[in-house]
């Protein structure tokens, strides 16, 4: 038996990073899960990795800041498996550039950032509510916020949309509860192993990589980074019926870098 057992799941941006994780962690728990990403091939791979494994999972390829793809999204798990219950808006950009200053941003980069991070989130929220009103039986919807929306880290105006993403998730946590809607949001530290960096304009060797990774954990008081797969058990945590009466928390994924 897994918790997950006859749930339909969406998870965006699980082509990569802490999305296919929580995609092939939820299809583990035995959910049917919409593997959902702007990147078709790494998408298609997330699936042939769920489905070799034994589990359930179709792909679509869908802009989360593009409403008609959103609502399509939404219509490919209702026509694949009858219903949503669970709607993971995971995918986030970084920067143009790491490490990038407030006034190195032009209002593009920022319309850009605003518009996946706040606006992907904003699009799921709001069709997936739709959704589970219509179906009937409440829904869950997880969001990925970071510790760069809870204090000054990770760069300005990307901190800036988590922080957005964080009071969107309590606002619609408290907007939803009476149709049984449970909505929070996790908020991981750096997680130098996933495609972000790379994402984020550096290109670096898995040497280089590990090293990042050192360095970034050795920030955290536990003293570890952050993995794609620590963020996937928080999220089946969070989706789960194990949290039936959790909602509007940001839970951080930090080795205590926000307690401290
Ligand atoms: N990696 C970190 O250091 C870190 C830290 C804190 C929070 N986060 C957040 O975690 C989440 C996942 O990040 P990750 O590290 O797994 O990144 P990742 O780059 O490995 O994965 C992101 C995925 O999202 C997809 N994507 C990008 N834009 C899209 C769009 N418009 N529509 C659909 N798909 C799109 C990408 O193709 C990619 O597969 C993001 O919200 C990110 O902001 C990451």
């Amino acid at each position: 038996m897994g918790v997950l057992d006859g749930k339909s799941a969406i998870v965006t941006g699980a082509g990569s990073g802490v999305g296919r994780a929580s995609a092939l962690r939820f299809c583990q728990e035995g959910a049917r899960v919409v593997v959902a990403d702007i990147d078709l091939d790494n998408a298609k791979e997330t699936v042939r990795q769920a489905e070799s494994a034994g589990g359930t999972a179709i792909t679509v390829g869908a802009d989360v800041a593009d409403e008609a793809a959103v609502e399509g999204m939404i219509g490919a798990a209702v026509d694949a498996f009858g219903r949503l219950d669970i709607l993971f808006n995971n995918v986030g950009i970084p920067t143009p550039r790491l490490g990038m200053s407030l006034e190195d941003h032009t209002m593009d980069d920022f319309n850009r950032l605003v518009g996946v991070n706040l606006g992907g989130v904003f699009l799921g929220c709001k069709h997936a509510v739709l959704q589970f009103k219509k179906q009937g039986g409440g829904g869950v919807i997880l969001n990925t916020a970071s510790v760069a929306g809870m204090v000054g880290w990770g760069g300005t105006v990307y901190g800036a949309t988590k922080g957005g993403v964080l009071q969107l998730t309590r606002a619609v946590a408290v907007e939803a509860a009476p149709f049984d809607i449970r909505v929070n949001a996790i908020c991981p530290a750096g997680m130098p192993l996933t495609g972000f960096m790379a994402a984020g304009g550096l290109d670096v060797d898995a040497a280089k990589q590990a090293e990042i990774a050192k360095m970034v954990g050795g920030q955290h008081p536990l003293g570890r980074a952050i993995t794609a797969e620590d963020c996937a058990e928080a999220a089946l945590y969070l989706v789960s019926n194990a949290a039936r009466n959790v909602t509007g928390v940001a839970l951080p994924i930090d080795g205590g870098f926000v307690a401290r």
